[in-house]
C-alpha cells in the first residue's frame, strides 16, 4: 500500500507536518483512499462575506453530506478528523481537494484542540456531529461514549465561550430520537418527555440539556436537532439498514450465506440522510434558537425492511418467516426454496435494554422551518440497494464501522 506523504514524518522539510493539514499546496490526487494525504488544499483566507462552518464528525455519514451541502453554498468548511491507524476519510474522498475544505486532527475528548481551532477559525456555524454513535457499542464502551457524546458537547460550548464567540457563533447539536427511548407518547415531538435506554442515549441527554442550559444562561444560539433515524448509502455497515442491504446483495451474488439479526420487531422512523443534513442547515438559518424534531412521520419494522430488500428487483429473493415469532428460534427462508435459511436471529445482537418503537412528529419543522423530507422510504431503500449492488459487483468494500 502506498504511504501517505507527510504522515509520520514531521521532521521532513519537504512535507507538511503531521497534524498541519492546512499548508498551502497542490491538492492530493483523489481516487483512492490510499492516495489521500492530510496535507491541505489551498489557503484558508476568507473570501469577502464567506461564512465559516466547523463540522465535527465530518468523516461520518451526516458530516460528509453536510460538508457537500455547505461547500455548494460557498462556505469555508473546517472539519475535524480523528487520527486513525487506518483510513477514515472514505466518505469525504471526493471533496478532499476542494479549495474551501480544511481538515484538522482533533477529538471530542481533547478540549485543547477544540479551543485552538474554534479561536483560530472563529466559525459562524458549528455542527457538532461527532459521536460514538452506535447504541449497542455504547453498552460495551459506556465511559468513552459519555466522554465523547456527553462531555464533548460541553468542551465545544466552552471552546466557543473561551474564544468570546458565544454571541457570534451558532451551534447545532446532533441530538437524537434515542432520547425518547421507552416512549412516553406516540408520536414523539419536541415536548415529549425523554426516557433514555442506553449509555449512548444517556450521554446524548447530557448533551441535549447542556445545550439548552448554555442557550438560557449565555444567550448562546445553541440548538438541538432531535433527529430520527436517517440512512443512506454512506451508512456504517453495522447499523441495521446497511447490514440488511449489504447482506441481501452479498447473498444474491453468492458471497454470503445468511444474515444474522437481533430484534426483528423493532420499529423505526427511517429517512434519508441528505434530507436531514439540509434540515440541520435550516435550523441554524432560523432566526430563533430552539430545539426541533426532524422525522418522516412513518414507521417500519426491521422485519419489513428485510422483506423490502430481499423483494427488491435487484435481489428478487422473497423471504418467508418460520419458527416462533419474536424469539431466537425464528428464521427466514427463501420462499421458493424453504430449505434455504436466509435470515437467522442471533441473541448477540439483542441489546440489554431495547428501544422498541420510534415514530416522530415533524409538524413544527414542517410548518415553521418549511422542512420536509424529499426522499421517500422507497427512494431510500432503492438508493442504498443500488449503491451496494454496484459495490459488490465491483468487488469494493465500503464503510465498515
Ligand atoms: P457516524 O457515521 O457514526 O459518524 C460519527 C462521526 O463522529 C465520525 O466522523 C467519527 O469519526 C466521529 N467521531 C466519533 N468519535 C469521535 C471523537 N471522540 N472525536 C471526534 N470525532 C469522533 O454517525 P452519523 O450517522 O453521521 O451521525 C452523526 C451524528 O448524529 C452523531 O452524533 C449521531 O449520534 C447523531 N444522530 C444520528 C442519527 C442517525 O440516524 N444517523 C440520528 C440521530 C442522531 P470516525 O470516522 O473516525 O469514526
Ligand atoms: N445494529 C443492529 N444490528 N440493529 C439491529 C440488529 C442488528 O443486527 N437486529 C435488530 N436490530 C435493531 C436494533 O435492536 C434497533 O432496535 C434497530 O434495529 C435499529 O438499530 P440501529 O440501526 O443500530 O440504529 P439505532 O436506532 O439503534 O440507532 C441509530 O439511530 C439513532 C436515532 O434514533 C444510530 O444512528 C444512533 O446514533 C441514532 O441516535
Amino acid at each position: 500500500m502506498s504511504k501517505r506523504a507527510g504522515e509520520g514524518d514531521a521532521a521532513s522539510p519537504k512535507k507538511p507536518k503531521l497534524g498541519d493539514m492546512n499548508s498551502p499546496g497542490k491538492p492530493p490526487p483523489v481516487g483512492s483512499i490510499a492516495q489521500l494525504d492530510p496535507a491541505a488544499t489551498g489557503t484558508d483566507a476568507k473570501k469577502g462575506q464567506q461564512k465559516v462552518a466547523f463540522i465535527t464528525g465530518i468523516t461520518g455519514q451526516d458530516g460528509s453530506y453536510l460538508a457537500e451541502l455547505l461547500l455548494e453554498k460557498d462556505y469555508q468548511v473546517h472539519g475535524i478528523i480523528r487520527r486513525s491507524s487506518g483510513f477514515n476519510t472514505a466518505r469525504i474522498e471526493h471533496i478532499y481537494g476542494h479549495d474551501n475544505l480544511f481538515l484538522h486532527y482533533g477529538d471530542m475528548c481533547d478540549s485543547t484542540c477544540l479551543q485552538y481551532l474554534v479561536s483560530k477559525y472563529q466559525p459562524d456555524e458549528i455542527y457538532n456531529l461527532a459521536a460514538q454513535s452506535h447504541v449497542k457499542v455504547s453498552f460495551e464502551m459506556p465511559e468513552y461514549t459519555a466522554q465523547a457524546d456527553g462531555v464533548g458537547v460541553l468542551k465545544l460550548l466552552e471552546a466557543v465561550r473561551a474564544a468570546g464567540l458565544e454571541k457570534k457563533t451558532k451551534l447545532y447539536q446532533a441530538s437524537t430520537s434515542e432520547l425518547y427511548g421507552k416512549v412516553q407518547e406516540i408520536p414523539q415531538k419536541e415536548t415529549t418527555p425523554f426516557y433514555p435506554r442506553s449509555p449512548y442515549a444517556v450521554a446524548k441527554l447530557y448533551g441535549y440539556w447542556i445545550i439548552v442550559n448554555y442557550r438560557e444562561s449565555y444567550d448562546f444560539f445553541a440548538t438541538n436537532g432531535i433527529l430520527f433515524n436517517h440512512e443512506s448509502p454512506r451508512r456504517g455497515a453495522t447499523f441495521v439498514t446497511q447490514k440488511i442491504v449489504r447482506a441481501a446483495c452479498h447473498i444474491k451474488m453468492g458471497k454470503q450465506k445468511q444474515l444474522a439479526l437481533g430484534n426483528l420487531d423493532a420499529k423505526r422512523d427511517w429517512g434519508h440522510a441528505k434530507d436531514y443534513v439540509r434540515g440541520m442547515w435550516m435550523i441554524l438559518q432560523h432566526h430563533e434558537a430552539r430545539d426541533w424534531v426532524l422525522a418522516t412521520g412513518e414507521q417500519y419494522s426491521v422485519r419489513s425492511f428485510v422483506e423490502k430488500c430481499f423483494n427488491h428487483p435487484l435481489i428478487n429473493m422473497p423471504v418467508e418467516w418460520k419458527g416462533e415469532p419474536g424469539t431466537a428460534e425464528e428464521y427466514g427462508v427463501l420462499k421458493s426454496e424453504p430449505g434455504r435459511k436466509l435470515v437467522v436471529v442471533d441473541q448477540r445482537y439483542f441489546r440489554p435494554a431495547e428501544v422498541e418503537s420510534l415514530l416522530g412528529d415533524p409538524t413544527l419543522a414542517n410548518e415553521v422551518l418549511g422542512w420536509k423530507p424529499e426522499m421517500s422510504y422507497d427512494d431510500l431503500v432503492n438508493d442504498m440497494m443500488v449503491a451496494e449492488m454496484d459495490a459488490v459487483k465491483e468487488g469494493r468494500e465500503r464503510f465498515m464501522q
